[in-house]
């Protein structure tokens, strides 16, 4: 059986990516240090595809623990989505950042070199874009990261670009995630942020659980429609599914392929359209408090998703309404993550 080399897959998008590869019938084979997660992710996958995960506890900057869980053999692909991805402690902590993401990658392509795994994916983010010229974002629009987080990624995809130019038996793709949000539709897998959550999502159902006393709405004056800014949020497991079609692009691809896909819906919605859609789907009111814009934020920000179409064949199938179902499912089967769970 095709096993894939899944780095980060205990985290909120690997552990869904994991899931839906193993009712594909394929095999993972996780390595994840648990630095934002947990191994009950890892169980909680293992229910919905059993026997198709192989876990190790590892970093990825451990380069020959990489290299042993290589020997092994079997594996065909790696989806890389090991990495530290807060925004702000990037900025507070560039050297950590670089040396978790930037070197971990390095320490992961030197363990590869030496297998005969040539098939990479990596997840990218639309953060490589910063403040976009112009909407919908196509992958040829202009990159100017923000944050040492978004230079990481950059850097990150040259690295990749490189590696394929040198030694053409490579292929690669690079996935640019715009906002993945939601859970596994059995409400058994989702997002566990530690401490408060950065996203929209997350704050709204920890308000919707009363975790939270409010939701605070930065920016009303945003040149858009409702004046709250606007993003292009993806369910997470249509992002998984993306991932399934890159695999699959990759298997047709030349070698020396090296491709950029953006991975969003197309369609761009507002904070309180998104506030509003949980509200009407959940049946719950959401506390908020109208605040001012928060440094660095951008106004308007959605894909271009017509490159996925073409080039893997996958489109995003789910709603704003499926989002909001499914993360407020995860949420109040689980309030506590799955903390509560491993304890
Ligand atoms: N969630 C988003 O909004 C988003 C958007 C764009 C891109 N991405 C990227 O997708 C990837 C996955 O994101 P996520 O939301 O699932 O994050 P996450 O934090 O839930 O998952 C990342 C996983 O990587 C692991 N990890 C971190 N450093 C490691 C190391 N040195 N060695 C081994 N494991 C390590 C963490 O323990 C975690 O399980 C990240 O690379 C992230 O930058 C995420």
């Amino acid at each position: 059986m095709e096993k894939v080399l899944v780095t980060g897959g205990a985290g909120y998008i690997g552990s869904h990516v994991m899931a839906t590869l193993g009712r594909r019938g394929l095999r993972c084979v996780c390595v994840d240090n648990y630095a934002n997660s947990s191994p009950e992710a890892i169980r909680r996958v293992e229910a919905l595809a059993p026997g198709t995960v192989e876990a190790h506890e590892a970093d990825i900057r451990d380069t020959d623990a990489l290299r042993r869980i290589l020997a092994t053999g079997g594996v065909t692909s790696v989806i890389h989505l090991a990495g530290l991805k807060a925004v702000g402690e990037s900025v507070a902590e560039p050297e950590r950042y670089h040396d978790n993401n930037v070197r971990g990658t390095e320490s992961l392509l030197a363990a590869l070199a030496d297998s005969p795994v040539r098939r990479f994916v990596f997840s990218s983010s639309a953060t490589v874009y910063g403040h976009p010229q112009g909407v919908p974002i196509s992958e040829s629009a202009p990159t100017a990261p923000q944050s040492p987080y978004g230079e990481n990624k950059l850097e990150i995809e040259g690295l990749l670009a490189r590696l394929a130019k040198d030694d053409p038996s490579w292929r690669v793709i690079n996935l640019r995630y715009f906002n993945p949000v939601g859970a596994h539709e059995s409400g058994t897998m989702g997002e566990d942020p530690s401490g408060i959550p950065n996203n929209l999502m997350p704050f709204v159902c920890q308000t919707a659980a009363g975790r939270r006393p409010q939701l605070s709405v930065f920016g009303t004056d945003y040149p858009t429609p409702d004046g709250t800014a606007v993003r292009d949020y993806i369910h997470v497991m249509d992002l998984a599914e993306g991932h399934v079609a890159a695999l699959g692009a990759l298997a047709a691809a030349r070698d020396g392929t090296v491709m950029t896909v953006n991975l969003g819906t197309g369609r761009g919605i507002s904070v309180l359209e998104l506030v509003q859609a949980f509200e009407r789907v959940n049946g719950i009111a959401i506390p908020r408090v109208l605040t001012a814009r928060r440094p660095g934020d951008v106004a308007v920000c959605y894909a271009d998703p017509s490159l996925a179409r073409q080039a893997l064949g996958w489109t995003a199938r789910r709603t704003l309404e499926d989002m909001c179902r499914d993360a407020w499912h995860w949420q109040s089967l689980n309030p506590e993550g799955y903390r509560k769970a491993a304890a």
